[in-house]
């Protein structure tokens, strides 16, 4: 990516999913190392399990490497058993969170509308979250594939988001820990449509947000994903458990 004063910093976010014991903690300490020796022209976050997060947290403090959390539930406190907050990621020392990934909406069978009241937990919060869509596989060969992705934007958007800061990941399922990556024609199709409904939706503030593309990104194609238009960062799942791997994508945005 060639950056210019007002060209925003890609943001490469490294989600560890249900990953990571203590000794975890190391790859990050490493990265945050190598950022401190080289700085990197792009943002750095690490979504660990929430079982790490405030180790993780205090570890890289006061280093380039930022911290989330891979969730949060839509309520401040209260009779969730299992559930963890926007405020208490905050607490923990995060400043991001993920809302809405493909496994939560499959797995905890959340809805678009349970994502846009998760988003506006994290707004409230103080924290910057990063919403995912995506199409499945069946989707895309039906040709579906954008008009589902765009209305899975737009419902799962909450109208609070006006004026924050917030991201969008775009994550084919059929890419997500496949080794199948989307082409770069399919990323950047999909990437316009989002852009396209940003502005549609929030006006000319839709053109600051960040569309991060997820899905099989590793060392080897994410420069030329990087590269493409709309691209404004990766959301990297395998690849960002090692630090040198991590490292390298880092290194491509
Ligand atoms: P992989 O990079 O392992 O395909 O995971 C992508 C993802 O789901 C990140 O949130």
């Amino acid at each position: 990516m060639t950056l210019t004063n007002t060209t925003p910093r890609p943001l490469i976010a490294g989600n560890w999913k249900m990953n990571g014991l203590s000794a975890a903690l190391d790859e990050a300490r490493a990265v945050a190392a190598e950022l401190d020796r080289q700085p990197a022209a792009a943002r750095v976050a690490i979504f660990p399990p929430a079982t790490l997060l405030h180790r993780l947290a205090e570890a890289v403090e006061g280093s380039f490497v930022l911290t989330g959390g891979q969730d949060c539930h839509d309520k401040r406190s209260g009779a969730h058993t299992g559930d963890i907050s926007a405020e208490m990621i905050a607490d923990a020392g995060g400043t991001l969170v993920i809302v809405g990934h493909s496994e939560r909406r499959t797995d905890h069978g959340e809805t678009c509308q349970h994502v846009a009241a998760k988003t506006e937990a994290a707004i409230a919060a103080g924290l910057e979250p990063i919403i995912c869509v995506g199409e499945s596989l069946a989707q895309r060969e039906a040709g579906e594939a954008v008009a589902f992705v765009v209305g899975q934007l737009r419902n799962s958007l909450p109208v609070s988001l006006a004026g924050k800061t917030f991201n969008v990941a775009y994550e084919p399922l059929w890419a997500i820990g496949t080794g199948h990556v989307a082409s770069v024609d399919n990323i950047v199709e999909m990437h316009a449509a989002i852009r396209a409904e940003l502005i549609a939706l929030f006006g000319e503030d839709g053109r600051a947000v960040q569309i991060l593309y997820g899905g099989s990104v590793k060392p080897e194609n994410a420069r030329e994903i990087l590269a493409a238009p709309e691209v404004g960062g990766a959301l990297v799942g395998g690849a960002s458990l090692k630090a040198k791997d991590f490292l390298a994508i880092i290194e491509a945005a």
